[in-house]
């Protein structure tokens, strides 16, 4: 269980480029739960998962894994509970070593020393199966530089690699988006598989309203900083993309600031078509039907 109460981070404090990423941030992700986060550009998506994972020190607030308090804990103190995968298909694995040894030294994370670094012929049969499940082909290349692959087989490759010493946390920031949406389908749909095999408590922030309410059971919108609104797995069932870009919407006309990103609409239209895409940057355009999900789910501030 991850728990995150009141969490709050300024950067740069006191001048004048100070900026207010997490304002108050409190939410309780149980074991198993799969939750969404949304948010326009600057919303403070990264800098929660930034928080929880230890690369950024919250200014004041509580950081729970399971019974640990962990608020202050630096990123590798962290690693053994909480696994991540990054948007850079580059970050996530070392181009210069095998597939074979990446697995090996993912599969070594969190635990003291003392294990060989060589490949023993059981854990290489291990990997080749592991791999099969990606049905990328890797399976046969486990001898192979990892800096050979493209984007999507990193990718797949970070995820399983992120998700093998069986984390209590895994946060994927955006890991599709660098992605052509033929690979970033295939990505969606390990993770899919693998989230829901292995049971894992699982942060996904994402730009596509689609996945957004597809994958997972419970969604959060951010928005400056704190969580604007929250569905659960009903709510989520019940709700549109038209509903969610409605909310945006909303925002755009509350605060005269262009909430919808770039990478939102090029995520709308690749997922939901040029129109729904089209239709949500419209000025004043309402949404086709469906209640709004903030009626649905009561603001959560
Ligand atoms: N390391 C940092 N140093 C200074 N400011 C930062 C840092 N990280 C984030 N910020 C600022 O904090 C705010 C929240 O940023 P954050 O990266 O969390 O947004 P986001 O929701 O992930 O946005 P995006 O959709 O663009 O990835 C922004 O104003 C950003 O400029
Ligand atoms: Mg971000």
């Amino acid at each position: 269980m991850l728990s995150i109460t009141d969490v709050r981070k300024t950067f740069f404090a006191g001048t004048v480029n100070e900026r207010v990423a997490l304002n108050g941030v409190s939410l309780t992700v149980n074991e198993g739960d799969f939750v969404t986060v949304i948010g326009s550009n600057g919303a403070g998506k990264s800098t929660l998962l930034n928080t929880v994972s230890g690369t950024i020190i919250p200014d004041s607030g509580e950081i729970r894994v399971g019974d640990r308090t962990v608020t202050r804990l630096p990123e590798h103190r962290k690693a053994k509970w909480i696994s991540r995968v990054f948007q850079d298909p580059m970050k996530g694995s070392s181009p210069t070593l095998t597939i074979e040894q990446n697995m090996a030294i993912a599969q070594r994370r969190g635990l003291s020393r003392g294990l060989s670094r060589g490949v023993t012929r059981a854990r290489r049969q291990e990997f080749t199966e592991e791999l099969k499940t990606l049905q990328l082909g890797l399976e046969n290349r486990l001898g192979a530089k990892v800096g050979l692959l493209s984007g999507g087989q990193r990718q797949a490759l970070s995820l399983l690699m992120a998700t093998f010493s069986a984390p209590e946390i895994l946060l994927l920031d955006e890991h599709t988006a660098a992605l052509d949406p033929q690979r970033a389908q295939h990505v969606t749909e390990i993770t899919e598989r693998i989230v829901n095999e292995r049971h894992l408590t699982t942060l996904m922030v994402t730009h596509n309203m689609e996945q957004a309410l597809r994958l997972g059971n419970r969604l959060i919108m951010l928005h400056e900083g704190r969580i604007l609104f929250e569905l659960d797995a009903e709510q989520k069932r019940g709700a549109t993309v038209a509903d969610l870009l409605a909310e945006f919407r909303k925002l755009q006309a509350a605060t005269g600031e262009p909430a919808l990103d770039d990478a939102t609409l090029l995520e709308t239209a690749r997922s939901a078509g040029p129109n729904a895409a089209a239709e949500a940057v419209a000025p004043g355009g309402a949404p086709t039907g469906g209640s709004s999900a903030a009626e649905v789910a009561p603001e959560n501030r």
